[in-house]
């Protein structure tokens, strides 16, 4: 390709869809930067001066946010949340993890605190970012015509995730990004304390069973859990946006939500 000439519609386009593959769904800046061009700045023990008119605009954020976060600050901030609005506002003030820097708002929960039934997935999508509200998307939709298919909805359970802000591109969270969010999912179940609980998806379920497992085996499988300090019966079934790209997969989750049903009738929760 010349070097020269500018790229037309479909090359541009091509090169969006590369951007898109590679996760890449955020400008930070309006111009590009050629980082080809730029040179390392000459080691130097002055330090930095201040700004003057002419200089070149600051270099931007960086893409992730302060990394390194320490678990024992969001253990302590978690752990003095006496309520589920002191916990929203702790978690709206945390910077320890580098996601909430690239998303556009937190995604604490949706659905009745109140309700004994919870359900965890596992990160925020576009939508959820876009609305500050988990499952609101497709694999929200579904989710919810599953629910309704065993007498439920958003007025009998309560919805989080894992890690409250999205990855960009919708990535899986790291095992370092869930460490950090870990206790602030950990006091929303102890304040919460739900009498059920369901997991959507591998992620969720390796967290909140605290295994390496892969979900196929272990969906459809009740197991005692203890989420913080609060013990429950837990299922992990699969995720709904697993379900819309494996219709099939479909006949396994109506399995694991007819146990779900019965469950809840058992407990009369619903
Ligand atoms: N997937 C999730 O795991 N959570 C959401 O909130 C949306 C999609």
């Amino acid at each position: 390709m010349s070097q020269d000439r500018p790229l037309n519609n479909a090359e541009l386009l091509s090169v969006l869809d590369w951007y898109r593959a590679a996760g890449v769904d955020l400008a930070v800046v309006d111009e590009p930067a050629d980082r080809f061009a730029q040179k390392p700045p000459a080691p130097t023990a002055m330090p930095p001066r201040a700004p003057l008119p002419g200089d070149a605009p600051a270099a931007p954020p960086p893409l992730s946010g302060p990394v390194g976060g320490d678990p024992s600050e969001a253990r302590q901030l978690a752990a003095s949340a006496q309520s589920l609005d002191a916990l929203r506002t702790a978690l709206e003030n945390y910077d320890g993890c580098g996601l909430k820097f690239r998303a556009t708002r937190l995604v604490f929960a949706d659905g009745n605190p109140e309700a004994k039934i919870m359900l965890i997935g596992e990160a925020p999508g576009a939508e959820e970012d876009r609305q500050g509200k988990p499952f609101v998307g497709r694999s929200g939709q579904l989710l919810d015509r599953m629910l309704g298919a065993i007498g439920l909805d958003r007025t009998s359970v309560y919805i989080v995730n894992t890690v409250p802000w999205r990855p960009p591109g919708n990535r899986t969270p790291t095992p370092e990004e869930m460490e950090l969010c870990l206790p602030f999912l950990n006091r929303q179940v102890e304040l919460v304390a739900p009498k059920l609980v369901m997991t959507l998806g591998g992620p969720a379920m390796q967290t909140v069973f605290k295994t390496t497992s892969g979900i196929i085996k272990m969906r459809g499988k009740w197991q005692d859990v203890t989420i913080g300090s609060h013990s429950v019966p837990a299922l992990p079934s699969l995720h709904p946006a697993y379900l819309l790209r494996n219709p099939p997969a479909k006949q396994q989750a109506w399995r694991d939500l007819l146990s779900f049903k019965q469950r809840v009738e058992e407990l009369g929760l619903a």
